[in-house]
């Protein structure tokens, strides 16, 4: 097989961006053909993708499709679906997406006891037939998880408050740094606070330390081991190390290694969610990643939303020179999508080998960043607008506020976002006043759903969720491993044996030996 760079849909594509180029492509004259965003936009249930204002033709999709033919795109999902293990490093399936089947279809006994055992545990806390040591219902629950048992639970919680049962506050803790888990304790009642504990592998350190204070505190408050099973449950692959920790096995829920850690909020690691939005709330999230999911599989390519982004952003990568992707909701709820999405994306994509083992010969993972609009306009969009980066920008935008939101008000927000395309597309010429000149023609996606609910916020995730396999498809990478992260890891035991032992710091660079130092005079 050619090394992808001189392979012949690449090779065309290559030949097609320097035409482009040197014809003077402007994305806005292509609104001439009226039919512009008929032939640009796709829908899925209540989602909108309008990529119209995109730096590419008619032709540059067929020359996309045909690179996605050639990298055998269909039969990869074809192969996700059918639990092949494409996870080829870890020898496993990724099969998030049978997290989300109905239950009438879905062949795994084990995902439906497990939608069961959170069913029941989310009724006993919201009823208040779970009680604590003293006999008090739960009102605050916090999630104890980094990554992918964080992130996700995080961000959805926060996205979908405005269908919270108000039963609970939660709280989400995940740092490292002692600050995190000790001000969010501060708040809380002993005999009335839940903690889960999240970590697929149970033997990450953040968690691993936060837990071990969370169960410190309470203990230093209530005194009585056997109390722990009210308050601490967990969800682990490792229900070993869970049960170790003093996790009554009753209130463990289990995961699986075909669950890749940024793909597991629809598991049981979505428990948090479930426990703020009521379980029928956390069925429909799932329901609507599903429907996502169904038109992923069965959508023809060049129909196919998350098809259709991944192309794009490997067009944007591969031969514009674009290197970060701006993700801007203009969602005040939806402010944590970016922080959610960096993991999605940057744990899958950041990889310079291909599946087989060979260097990789164009460059993948691009960086993902933003923040909520508008806040955005008044921080980074200048960057957007007349910085020298060729920045592609995902709008999302909701058609509808929310039932309280003025309406008026979110008219100005939506204002906002679809002005903010607008300007990046068309520039503004100045031949007066260089400092004025808007050079315009960049280039933007616009998600937009009817409104912010469970259903849609599920089809959302999982459209970026297919978004990065096509990419890592296209780029022919593992997008569902993150060996990369294991070395600082392993480095910050080395670390922490360096800081109480002269020996094991002489092992160490000068540069770190230096820190190390200065830390200990500063201490
Ligand atoms: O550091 C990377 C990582 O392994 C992520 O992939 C994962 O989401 C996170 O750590 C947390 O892992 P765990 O759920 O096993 O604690």
């Amino acid at each position: 097989m050619p090394a992808l760079s001189s392979s012949p849909a690449w090779q065309a594509l290559q030949a097609h961006s320097e035409d482009l180029r040197s014809s003077g492509f402007r994305i806005a004259e292509q609104f001439r053909d009226s039919n512009r965003f008929r032939d640009f936009s796709l829908r899925q249930g209540e989602l909108l993708l309008d990529y119209s204002k995109n730096y590419c033709s008619p032709d540059t999709l067929t020359l996309l499709l045909d690179l996605a033919e050639q990298q055998g795109v269909s039969a990869a999902i074809a192969a996700m679906f059918a639990g092949e293990h494409i996870n080829a490093s870890e020898d496993r399936a990724a099969l998030h997406t049978a997290l989300r089947l109905p239950a009438a279809a879905n062949p795994r006994p084990e995902v439906l006891a497990c939608l069961n055992k959170m069913n029941d545990f989310v009724s006993a806390i919201h009823s208040g037939s779970w009680t604590g040591f003293d006999g008090q219902a739960i009102t605050d629950v916090v999630n104890i998880g980094i990554g992918g048992s964080d992130l996700g639970p995080a961000m959805v919680t926060e996205a979908l408050a405005d269908f919270a049962s108000g039963k609970l506050r939660l709280h989400f803790v995940s740092n490292i740094d002692p600050n995190h888990v000790q001000s969010t304790l501060k708040q809380l009642n002993p005999a009335t606070t839940l903690f889960i504990i999240a970590s697929k592998s149970f033997r990450t350190q953040e968690t691993h330390a936060n837990a071990q204070q969370a169960r410190r505190w309470f203990l230093a408050h209530c005194n009585d081991e056997s109390q722990i099973a009210k308050h601490f449950v967990a969800i682990s692959t490792n229900l070993q190390a869970a049960q170790a920790f003093g996790i009554d096995p009753e209130n463990l829920f289990p995961l699986w290694d075909w669950v890749g850690g940024r793909y597991s909020l629809w598991s049981a690691i979505g428990l948090s969610i479930a426990l703020a939005i009521g379980m029928k709330n956390f069925q429909s999230l799932l329901a609507g990643a599903h429907a996502m999911d169904e038109h992923f599989r069965q959508a023809a390519l060049q129909e196919n939303m998350p098809v259709v982004l991944a192309l794009l952003a490997v067009w944007y990568g591969g031969f514009l020179g674009a290197r970060s992707n701006a993700v801007v909701p203009y969602a005040h709820r939806l402010r944590e999508f970016p922080l959610f999405l960096q993991q999605l994306s940057m744990e899958s994509l950041g990889k310079s080998v291909t599946s087989a083992g060979e260097p990789l010969d164009v460059a993948s993972g691009d960086v993902i960043w933003g923040a909520e609009g508008s806040n955005g306009q008044h921080s980074f969009f200048q960057l957007l607008h007349q910085g020298s980066d060729l920045i592609p920008v995902d709008f999302i935008a909701l058609a509808r506020g929310n039932a309280n939101a003025d309406p008026v008000q979110h008219q100005q927000l939506l204002a906002n976002c679809l002005s903010q395309s607008m300007a990046l597309m068309q520039g503004r010429a100045n031949s007066e006043q260089a400092h004025r000149h808007y050079a315009g023609n960049k280039p933007s996606n616009t998600l937009l759903l009817a409104e912010l609910n469970p259903y849609n916020l599920g089809s959302l995730i999982a459209l970026y969720e297919h978004k990065v396999y096509v990419q890592s498809v296209l780029w022919g990478i593992n997008a569902f491993d993150q060996w990369g992260v294991e070395l600082g890891k392993e480095l910050s035991d080395s670390v922490m044996q360096a800081f109480v032992d002269s020996e094991a710091k002489q092992a160490l660079d000068e540069s770190s030996r230096g820190l190390i130092d200065q830390i200990a005079e500063w201490s």
